[in-house]
């Protein structure tokens, strides 16, 4: 059977994007970020990858996405990124070694609640702007008490999240480490604050732990730069076939709504993949896939299963020719911009129609 969209996920590239991590933050220890399925590549391969790699500690955002890796055996601890969610998830985190990121007081209060001596290891995340969880900055003496109370947490240190690390000209990254710092000045613990933009854009935000994800997948996070031009190899080449060769006349519509017109006699391609895949749809008119090594732009709208593509800088191709959607020869970052959104959700958006396949890696 010849798959219709394959993902080619290059474990390699991922161990590789581990050690740049390290090239720029020598003295930080790294917490990678395998949540949401490793940002669409695969749980499981990936983290073995950067376990086998050495990575430090794996992230996820919730207890299911734990458990997946947590059958893996890999030997790297695993933080839970939104914490315990209820009395049951505390007793399981406890029981399955996890370290819980605490951002609310009712989650200390489940911790609390749980048997004396639980052995839980516990981050705590304070808001120092981002302003979406975490404890407010004045909140640290009091969870100071918490820990002076038990004896047993293992403490793992102090979390911070950046809104606009991406915004090199934004002085928000710099209030938000000044005001981390401030609320934590003279206090004990390790610090984490910067995700890939952090760590690559802001070098004081580089502390005892960085916690990167979409680099460690070869993309940037900085506009107008690709991960490639940072040292980082794109991981995922996501490729599908050409279905179809068909010649059009000047004139004659191509697809769903009419949205491109031949301009002239010309050979319009037929390739599957389309939104049903997770190509988003608003993907314009003009945005290239790559045919033998040629750009060829889309020409009419992505639908459910196909896209269709101008063919005439690629006279030659032929039907069962493989078409590059994205990745190393064609970046996400270009194609999700092109799409209005960012490699993240082009990379999560991938669904479970395309085949994954994995090289590399040790
Ligand atoms: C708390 C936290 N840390 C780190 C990351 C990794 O971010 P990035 O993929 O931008 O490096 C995320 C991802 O959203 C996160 O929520």
């Amino acid at each position: 059977m010849i798959p219709r969209v394959t993902a080619t996920v290059n474990l390699s590239a991922v161990q590789h994007n581990l050690r740049q991590v390290r090239k720029l933050a020598p003295s930080s220890r790294v917490m990678a970020a395998v949540k949401a399925d490793a940002y669409g590549h695969g749980a499981v391969p990936v983290a073995r990858a950067l376990d086998e790699a050495g990575v430090d500690t794996l992230a996820v955002a919730c207890m299911e996405e734990a458990q997946e890796l947590r059958e893996a055996h890999l030997r790297a601890p695993i933080a839970l990124l939104e914490g315990v969610l209820s009395p049951d998830e505390a007793a399981l985190a406890a029981y399955e070694g996890l370290q819980v990121v605490v951002h609310a007081f009712w989650q200390i209060e489940l911790l609390e609640a749980m048997p004396s001596g639980s052995n839980i290891a516990v981050w705590f995340k304070l808001d120092s702007g981002m302003h979406r969880l975490g404890f407010p900055l004045d909140a640290v003496p009091r969870l100071r008490q918490a820990l002076a109370r038990h004896p047993s947490w293992r403490f793992q240190g102090w979390i911070t999240h950046l809104a606009r690390a991406d915004e090199t000209g934004s002085s928000a990254t710099i209030d938000q480490i000044a005001a981390f710092d401030r609320a934590l000045a003279g206090v004990p613990g390790a610090r984490s604050i910067a995700n890939s933009a952090g760590l690559i854009a802001w070098p004081s935000a580089r502390r005892d732990w960085v916690r990167p994800g979409l680099a460690l997948y070869g993309a940037s996070p900085l506009p107008g730069k690709t991960g490639a031009e940072l040292g980082f190899q794109p991981a995922l080449n996501l490729e599908s076939r050409i279905l179809a060769i068909r010649t059009y006349e000047a004139g004659e519509p191509i697809g769903y709504g009419a949205s491109y017109v031949c301009p002239e006699r010309m050979p319009i391609g037929v390739v599957t993949v389309g939104y049903a895949d997770g190509l988003h749809r608003a993907l314009p008119n003009g945005s290239p896939v790559i045919v033998r090594g040629r750009r060829a732009p889309l020409a009419g709208r992505v639908s459910m299963d196909m896209i269709t593509v101008d063919l005439r800088g690629v006279a030659d191709a032929q039907v069962g020719d493989p078409v590059l959607i994205f990745g190393e020869a064609l970046p996400a970052e270009e194609v999700s911009e092109r799409a209005g959104t960012i490699p993240y959700e082009l990379f999560c958006g991938l669904t479970n129609r395309v085949r994954f396949r994995y090289l590399g890696g040790e």
